[in-house]
């Protein structure tokens, strides 16, 4: 191999400050520099920042979006990158776009929000006046999981000329206007304003700071030369003329060309690739250009997707349509191909090289006749971009010392049709299940087909071309027989194995046909187009099935109580007060664990876990690890001082392991680079053992169950289905789901010198619980430990219980090392390593009257809880507890257990097993409204229960509320009028299908255990009159301690402003109870309250000495008062007596009713939500802004839940989907179009100043999608002549809507015999 010089200064700028970095290592990514890691792959945006080059040539200064995670720092020489913190902040200015997210309620957790404010910004630098379709574009590469996306698209929406926030759109009529807003008095005045827009900064883009004019003079210096940059193990060269690029190709043939990076990238973090020499000719301007001729358009390999689609856009509009068929192809697959930074990154050459098999711009590329111009330094040539070439057939590929210079593109012409298909888990952001491009050429003025080519992604290793079929069908005419015979030939020709990668082996070779059915009706249609009297058109019914469903910008209204006018105008209780870090979050200034300084001697740690699934551990070897470079040490469960199990949870695994994923050692080093190379260096021997329990049905199979069963029964169950008109029976599965925060569990431990004393930053919903555990590990006292969390980058339940674990952990490797530990698990670790919610299986015996009256249920419920005990026996108790939702059945028995298996162990999930036992409840239902030929919504109406009531153990309970949100959720979703209008639609498509549904809810905060819910508060006030407010609570975005300052604000009688709230620690607040089951604000509140309370207590003889005085002269030290008190809340008294079957288990009930509209793609199984109405019985909101973000947010959390996010396991256990790319969470693309949310008042004396917890109400709500999506899914089978009784399992993803969507396609595929083949991934629930 040739040598290379030594290294060059690499300048590039951040901030509009200059950095020169002398040695320049190209392994390291800009993330590095800026921290927010969540994904690390791309897929999340997390880390995006805007990079800004200029263009000597245009001399035009381009800004784009990018991932920091994918970004080499040698790729920015020369470039000025902007992060969130150059954008604004606290100190100087506040950005418009991040003060109107944070206004606008757009963020909570905030660890998405620098993201989000770069994204938008960036596309303000590039469009001052955005549309409202850029403002959605550009966000679709971002996650949140938090907020439900409404409130980010609003605060990007006012930016926009045609800004319409309002939501009633066409009506002429604001919903501000005052005759708009319905009230019935003065307390049921509702209010529609959840921010005052009046108060936003004007955008004023001249205020932008300007591109440094030293980068312009660096890039337009004729003087430029090579530049290299040499790192520990690699180097980077930059070359600056095409010659040189190509010498340097010769050098170095297996050299890849860095571009984008996102092939390559991903491919060094997550598959170990390893390239000695990187050639980067980033901004070379013979791979910059485009050439538009009167045949087509020759595009620079250099050029980004987005520049890509620019340029096609550009032919769109200039080119007559005929011409342009392949470019609009192209452009449809590039709206939603990855978000706009990846598109902004990738560049057309990488995509064209690389081939992913998964690619949706080749097929397109292919049918529409692309060629390749290659360049070596032989001189050049072209070949086609065709099914040889994306097939990696030797002779069709790029010889080793070859570039890419640019791709042609031929025009369309007028007897040929070119055509894009896909389909993905999520419209945007996601890999397509399989997609396709098509082209067929006719015979002039003739339908005989001429030449006619398929290229199919997803289905095998590379793009695979169907040319047999194709050959074969030349000269026939494109009809029935044609498709028919096309169908059967094109599935024989590509065969998807039985055990295939990625699963789905049934449904991808039906959208291989289904695909190719639309292709064939698009064509049909053109056909007639051109020539109506010599082809006839596409029956009407089939019309709908051309089109995809279109990306709209969501838009809507929430509707909460108006704050009673004669209060306190200084009382912020009631308000839609801005979470209490919204602006921090946006500046980037909110500091997360992972963004504290490097401690001195700090070291990362890295972990070894289990590759079996139930197995004796031989060995573990860890000697070739310790040997590598800044390796410190290795900790196994020898290393444990105190206990290594508590409560059933093990910390590093002894003897055995019982799960792929437990962590066995864990590995300290100086780098996180070097811990996580080091960790993959550990050899352990393994022994299988058996039994190996992976689903269920083998956990009952072997009586495998971690707790006794539960059960509650009224009535008399066996008597009553004697005398039933009719009885079901059934099962229903759901499917687990992964909390998918957006920090990963991130731990940082310091180790004191004195008395063992540990101190932990970290991100927990349950500090004490991870002292405990930590204090257990290191066999020391709890007073010795100290666990701190300012704030959490979202918790859903997922932080908890593990974070004790991890910290235990981490805390045995900081006491062994004697070394400060920064534990941060990579996102496909803590995905394999945590788990989540629990699958679960519910059987059950209906037994009704003909007229939709339920007179006896028997209901079983099993769950998946992995391998360790956890909170799996409690999630059972809610399960069964919480199983008859919102009806009554007079004879009613339900029984719940826990099972035991060799899976990670699952955890709490917001909703604690109510989301997934009630599905089970509305499936029955759903079943008996068929069966008695009645709508759901009638049944669910029959056996709603209507007046005060009992449950099945016997707790008293009114549920007005709950027939008020029923009752309005019918009516204001005009649901029986849009329930004919969706069966017309239906009668007029066959291929598409709309479907309404609204489910009823009944749920609970709180614990059956009274001591869990018990809290405390400690409250100092300070002589300056500023007030410190510490309390047991964990911040993760839901707003408490903004609640909490509410209740301090009104109970002192003092602004906000005054009220400082730090973090929760274990030494301010001791043995504080977990913030979850939404009772955060009830208890918390309650003892902040009480604090306040015997705080203003002991000044009230100062007060009433000084009426007038201010607050400040109040709380003086002369008068030898006390200023600082904790308080108290004991707890709702709940209980349940598990024995007698009785008890008052919660302290109220929240209700709530969710309306949900969607259509349905019969062919792909896609899915549209097209309108949701929640009404969500609030009582009083302390915060409406909090509380609906909080539903919107559970909603959409639960919508993913119930739609798309599907684990994927194999039958061994080993958990495939660890990162975004094969686990999709919703984007801002899956929420609905129409989104309405109202707060419905009621009472709860109970509770703070009558108010409820909403933190998980909204996430069963969610499955209103589910049962549109299977009301849809009931409508087509109908039409098919199917029954229309079918298994509902959760989640509808767009495999199982296609699949039970039976028809000819579905019937004509191979099917396999099971016993033959082990499937890739199985269902475990
Ligand atoms: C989060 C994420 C989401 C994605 N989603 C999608 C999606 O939905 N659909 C889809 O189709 N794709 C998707 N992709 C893939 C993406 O389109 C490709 O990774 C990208 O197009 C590759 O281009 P690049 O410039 O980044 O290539 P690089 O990573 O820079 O290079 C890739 C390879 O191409 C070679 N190469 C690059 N340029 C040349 C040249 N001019 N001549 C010769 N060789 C060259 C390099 O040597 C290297 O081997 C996604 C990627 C990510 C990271
Ligand atoms: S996209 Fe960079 S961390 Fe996820
Ligand atoms: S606010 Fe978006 S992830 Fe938490």
């Amino acid at each position: 191999m040739a040598s290379v010089p030594n290294s060059d200064e690499l300048i590039f700028f951040v901030n509009g400050r200059k950095v020169i970095e002398k040695n320049a290592d190209p392994e390291v990514n800009l993330l590095y520099y800026l921290r927010k890691y969540s994904c690390g792959g791309g897929g999340c945006g997390a880390c995006t920042v805007m990079v800004s080059r200029y263009n000597p040539k245009t001399k035009k200064i381009h800004h784009s979006p990018v991932t920091a995670c994918l970004v080499p720092v040698c790729s920015l020489y020369g470039a000025a990158v902007t992060t969130v913190e150059g954008v604004g902040s606290i100190g100087t200015r506040i950005h418009p776009v991040q003060e109107r997210l944070a206004k606008c309620h757009g963020t909570q957790c905030g660890f998405c929000s620098p993201g989000m404010v770069m994204s938008i910004y960036t596309l303000l630098r590039n469009h001052p006046q955005p549309t409202l379709e850029q403002i959605t574009k550009a966000l679709g590469g971002n996650l949140c999981r938090c907020t439900g996306y409404r409130p980010i698209v609003e605060s990007g929406k006012h930016f926009c000329a045609e800004s319409t926030v309002c939501g009633l759109k066409g009506s002429g009529k604001c919903c501000m206007d005052q005759e708009e807003r319905s009230f019935v008095n003065r307390q049921e005045q509702m209010c529609t304003k959840l921010y005052n827009e009046d108060e936003f900064q004007p955008l004023d883009p001249s205020q932008e700071p300007i591109f440094p004019p030293e980068l312009i003079r660096m890039a337009e210096d004729p003087n430029k030369r090579r530049l290299t940059f040499q790192g520990e193990r690699t180097t980077w060269i930059a070359p600056v003329t095409l010659s040189d690029l190509l010498e340097l190709k010769a050098n170095f043939p297996e050299a890849p060309l860095i571009m984008g990076n996102t092939a390559v990238g991903p491919s060094i973090k997550f598959r170990d690739e390893f390239h000695p020499i990187f050639i980067s000719p980033l901004g070379l301007p013979e791979l910059y250009f485009v050439d538009y001729t009167d045949d087509g358009v020759t595009i620079g390999a250099g050029c980004s997707l987005a520049q890509l689609n620019d340029a096609l856009h550009l032919t769109v509009l200039e080119q007559p349509r005929e011409k342009t068929k392949t470019y609009r192809a192209l452009l449809k697959h590039l709206r939603t191909l990855a978000g706009a930074q990846i598109r902004n990154m990738a560049t057309l050459g990488g995509h064209v090289v690389s081939r992913p098999n998964f690619s949706d711009l080749n097929p397109i590329l292919a049918a529409g006749n692309a060629t390749i111009n290659l360049i070596s330094k032989e001189g050049d040539r072209q070949i086609p971009l065709n099914g040889h070439f994306l097939e990696r057939s030797p002779e069709a590929c790029l010889k080793s010392e070859e570039i890419v210079l640019s791709v042609y593109i031929p025009h369309s012409t007028q007897w040929h049709f070119v055509s894009g298909l896909r389909l993905a888990q999520r419209q945007e952001n996601a890999f397509a299940i399989v997609n396709a491009g098509m082209s067929v050429k006719f015979e002039d003025g003739t339908d005989t087909i001429k030449d006619l080519k398929m290229f199919y992604g997803s289905v095998g290793p590379t793009v695979v071309s169907a040319s047999q079929t194709c050959k074969q069908l030349i000269g026939r005419l494109w009809d029935d027989h044609m498709l028919s015979d096309a169908c059967r030939w094109v599935l024989e020709e590509i065969h998807i194995p039985p055990a295939a990668e990625g699963g789905m082996v049934e449904y991808r070779r039906t959208l291989i046909i289904s695909l190719l059915f639309k292709f064939y009706l698009k064509v049909r249609r053109g056909l007639n187009k051109m020539d109506p009297q010599k082809f006839s058109d596409i029956p009407e019914r089939f019309m709908s099935a051309l089109e995809d469903f279109p990306i709209k910008t969501p838009q809507g209204i929430q509707m909460f109580q108006c704050v009673d006018p004669y209060q306190s105008p200084q009382d912020p209780v009631g308000h839609p007060v801005m979470h209490q870090s919204a602006i921090k979050h946006a500046t980037g200034e909110a500091v997360f664990s992972d963004d504290m300084p490097p401690i001195a001697q700090e070291l990362f740690l890295a972990v070894t876990t289990s590759t079996r699934t139930h197995a004796k551990i031989i060995s573990i070897d860890a000697s070739e690890a310790l040997a590598l470079p800044g390796v410190v040490d290795v900790i196994t469960a020898e290393d444990v001082p105190g206990d290594n199990n508590h409560r059933g949870e093990v910390f590093y695994a002894q003897n055995e392991v019982i799960c792929v994923g437990q962590i066995v050692c864990t590995v300290a080093a100086d780098t996180y680079a070097h811990a996580r190379e080091a960790a993959k260096k550990v050899k352990i021997t393994y022994e299988d053992v058996e039994p190996r329990i992976i689903t269920i049905e083998q956990a009952l199979k072997h009586n495998s169950f971690f707790s006794i069963e539960k059960k509650v029964e009224q009535g008399n169950v066996e008597e009553a289905f004697k005398y039933v008109d009719q009885i079901i029976e059934g099962e229903a599965h759901v499917e687990g789901q992964e909390h998918f925060y957006m920090e990963t569990q991130t731990i940082l431990v310091i180790p004191k010198q004195e008395d063992r004393e540990m101190v932990l930053y970290l991100g927990t919903q349950f500090p004490s619980h991870v002292q405990e555990f930590v204090a257990v590990a290191l066999n020391i006292p709890r007073s010795r430990i100290a666990c701190h969390v300012k704030r959490t980058g979202g918790g859903f339940g997922g932080k908890v219980t593990k974070p004790a674990v991890l910290a235990a952990i981490s805390a045995v490797a900081a006491n062994k090392t004697g070394c400060p530990i920064r534990f941060i698990l990579e996102r496909g670790d803590d995905m394999l390593i945590t788990a989540g919610r629990h699958p679960l299986l519910g059987k059950y015996k209906i037994g009704f009257m003909n007229n939709g009256v339920i007179k006896a249920a028997d209901v079983e419920y099993y769950i998946n809880g992995g391998c360790t005990p956890d909170e799996s026996e409690s999630v059972t108790e809610f399960i069964v507890l919480k199983s008859d939702n919102a009806y009554y059945i007079p004879n009613f028995r339900c029984r719940g257990r826990p099972c035991k298996t060799n899976l990670p162990s699952n955890t709490a999930f917001r909703g604690y097993g109510f989301p997934q036992a009630a599905v089970v409840v509305e499936a029955y239902i759903t079943a008996v409204a068929s069966h008695c030929n009645l709508s759901p919504e009638e049944v669910k109406e029959i056996n709603m229960y209507k007046t005060i009531n009992e449950t099945t153990y016997k707790q008293t309970f009114n549920p007005e509320p709950l027939r008020r949100c029923w009752k309005e959720c019918l009516e204001k979703s005009s649901f029986s009028a849009r329930k004919l209008a969706a069966e017309e639609f239906n009668k007029k498509n066959y291929w598409k299908k709309r479907g309404l549904a609204v489910v009823p809810m009944k749920f609970t905060v709180g614990f059956p255990v009274a001591y869990y819910n018990q809290a405390a508060a400690l409250v100092h006030i300070y002589l300056d009159g500023s007030v410190l407010v510490a309390h047991g609570g964990c911040e993760m975005g839901q707003g408490l301690h903004t609640k909490m300052m509410q209740v301090a604000s009104r109970e002192l009688n003092i602004p906000r402003s005054y009220i400082h709230l730090s973090e929760t620690s274990t030494v301010t607040v001791p043995n504080a109870s977990f913030t979850a089951a939404s009772m955060g604000t009830d208890i918390n509140g309650k003892a902040v309250q009480n604090a306040c309370q015997i705080l203003m207590a002991r000044l009230q003889p100062i007060i009433r000495k000084n009426p007038k005085g201010r607050w400040e002269e109040w709380v003086t030290f002369e008068e030898s008062i006390s200023l600082s008190t904790t308080g108290y809340f004991k707890g709702y008294q709940t209980y349940m007596d598990w024995e007698k079957e009785k008890g008052d288990p919660y302290p109220y009930y929240v209700y709530g009713a969710s309306c949900s509209e969607v259509e349905v793609d019969c062919l792909t199984g896609a899915h549209k939500l097209l309108r949701t109405d929640i009404f969500m019985d609030a009582a009083f909101s302390i915060n409406p802004a909090v509380d609906i973000g909080q539903i919107e947010g559970a909603f959409v959390q639960g919508m993913g839940f119930y739609t798309i996010e599907e684990l994927k396991y194999s039958p061994e256990g080993v958990l495939h989907s660890r990162s975004p790319d094969d686990y999709k969470i919703p984007t801002v693309t899956e929420i609905p179009e129409e989104f309405y949310v109202t707060l419905v008042h009621s009472r709860n004396p109970t509770a703070i100043y009558s108010s409820k917890g909403l933190g998980e109400a909204g996430m069963f709500l969610g499955s209103s999608v589910l049962f549109a999506i299977f009301d849809a899914v009931t409508a087509a089978r109908k039409e098919r002549g199917l029954t229309t009784t079918f298994t509902l399992n959760s989640p509808a993803t767009p495999e199982f809507i296609r699949m039970t969507c039976v028809d000819q396609f579905t019937d004509m595929i191979p099917r396999d015999d099971p016993s033959t083949f082990t499937p890739w991934s199985i269902h475990v629930s």
